[in-house]
């Protein structure tokens, strides 16, 4: 065990972290919210990448989501209370995301539904991706008046072409789970039944290779980090301004006043 202060997790714990083996299974668990992520959750899964990074037992990261879900992505209340503060910008989610991108291990994900903004744009910065046949892909920032994060600005195209991540960054448009599957944004899609299992075996079977030279190709296929680290932040500078915009807080209200309406 590492030194660092993630406590166990309980069954109610909106990110539950579990070893299983030389895996450690990071589930997003609020799923009445679609498993939407809030500061909290951000930093229980920052915690969780440090302990993982300091135990040489631990081997891989497995995330997914519970209740049929991935994540709709960062939680709209959490906007509109950083959008009343004045625009701050995102602390937990920049710490989280350079925690995923510097984090030494393979990280598989595994899609078991709905994947919006960071639950599509952080799958750029995992090694593998296996998703359900109902899976969606989206990253409608402009709806909300927000502009891409997590890099997806730079390694969205890369990873699926441009022409496809101009029309979900540009246009918020979707993409089925065959469709991210064909444009390489997962590596296989698989029934919702057998998702969890196929994923873990994913990561076990990596897991079980000599770690230095999983780590060191991981590393070449990786590159250099600095470009993707320093998009990032270029993107969050822009990102907290729009945050606090007329046209963003609208689209929060819009989106949260909805069945109200
Ligand atoms: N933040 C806060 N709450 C969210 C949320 C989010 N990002 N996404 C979903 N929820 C909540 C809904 O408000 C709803 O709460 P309620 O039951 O109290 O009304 C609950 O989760 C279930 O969502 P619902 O919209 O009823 O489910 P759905 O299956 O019809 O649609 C989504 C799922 C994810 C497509 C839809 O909820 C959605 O578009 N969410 C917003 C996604 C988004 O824009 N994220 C930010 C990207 S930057």
């Amino acid at each position: 065990m590492s030194g660092t202060n993630v406590k166990p997790a309980t069954a109610t714990d909106e990110v539950v972290v579990a070893r299983e083996g030389a895996v450690m299974v990071l589930t997003l668990n609020r799923p009445a919210a679609k498993n939407a992520l809030t500061a909290p959750m951000y930093e229980r899964l920052t915690g969780a990448l440090a302990e993982a990074s300091a135990d040489a037992a631990i081997r891989a990261v497995l995330i997914e989501g519970s209740g049929g879900a991935f994540s709709a992505g960062n939680d709209i209340n959490d906007f509109v209370r950083r959008a009343s503060a004045g625009g701050q910008g995102p602390v937990e989610v920049l710490d989280f995301l350079r925690a995923l991108v510097t984090f030494e291990k393979p990280v598989i994900a595994a899609v078991g539904g709905v994947a919006v903004g960071i639950g599509t744009t952080l799958l750029l910065h995992c090694d593998l991706a296996y998703a359900v046949p109902e899976a969606v892909f989206s990253t409608p920032f402009v709806r909300l008046g927000l502009v891409p994060e997590a890099a997806s600005s730079l390694l969205l195209a890369q990873r699926i072409g441009p022409a496809r991540a101009s029309a979900m960054l540009l246009g918020a448009e979707s993409l089925s789970a065959q469709a991210a599957e064909a444009a390489g944004l997962v590596n296989e899609v698989v029934p919702a039944e057998a998702l969890a299992a196929h994923a873990r075996a994913k990561a076990a079977a990596i897991a079980a290779f000599p770690s230095q030279a999983v780590a060191a190709s991981r590393r070449l296929m990786r590159g250099d980090l600095a470009p993707v680290l320093a998009r990032i932040d270029e993107e969050a500078a822009i990102f907290a301004r729009a945050m606090a915009s007329p046209e963003a807080r609208e689209a929060f209200a819009a989106f949260l006043g909805r069945k109200r309406g």
